[in-house]
């Protein structure tokens, strides 16, 4: 092969891996952007059920959706603002230990009151993220 040819099939491999590269990377980048959506408006709706449930099994259920919605989240990665993101998820976490220790206790109206706290944690990292 002439050495020009040589040279541009070089350059053409070069922009074929660069362009491969930039669609992996800004693909995934928006398909955790779609996990952290579609999480967000689970731990809306597992609120909204674990808020509103009549007994300590539909709570506990619901908290435990809630759980596994924000164990998943905080592992999620937040470009943006890591410190406070990473911040925001350890307090709701937290929230959502104490609601469950109490749920335990067998106290339900005593369980959803302490789960108001985690509302207070989503309006407060709401309003410092978005
Ligand atoms: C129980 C607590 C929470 C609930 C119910 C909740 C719910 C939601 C909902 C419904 C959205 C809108 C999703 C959409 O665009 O359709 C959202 C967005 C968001 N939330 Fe939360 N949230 C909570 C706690 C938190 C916490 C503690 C943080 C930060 C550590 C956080 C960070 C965010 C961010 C960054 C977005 C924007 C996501 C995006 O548009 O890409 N949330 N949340």
């Amino acid at each position: 092969m002439p050495m020009i040819l040589k040279e541009q099939h070089r350059l053409a491999h070069c922009v074929s891996t660069a362009i491969l590269a930039l669609w992996l990377i800004t693909g995934s980048t928006s398909a955790r952007a779609g996990e952290l959506k579609s999480l967000m408006k689970d731990m809306k709706s597992a609120m909204g059920g674990a808020l509103g449930s009549q007994t300590l099994p539909e709570f506990s259920n619901f908290l435990a959706r809630l759980r596994l919605d924000v164990d998943r989240a905080y592992k999620l990665p937040y470009k943006a603002d890591p410190a406070d993101y990473q911040e925001g998820m350890r307090v709701l976490s937290l929230d959502l230990d104490k609601a469950a220790q109490l749920a335990k206790t067998g106290d339900l109206a005593a369980a959803k009151q302490s789960l108001q706290t985690a509302n207070l944690t989503k309006k407060h990292y709401h309003h410092l993220l978005n």
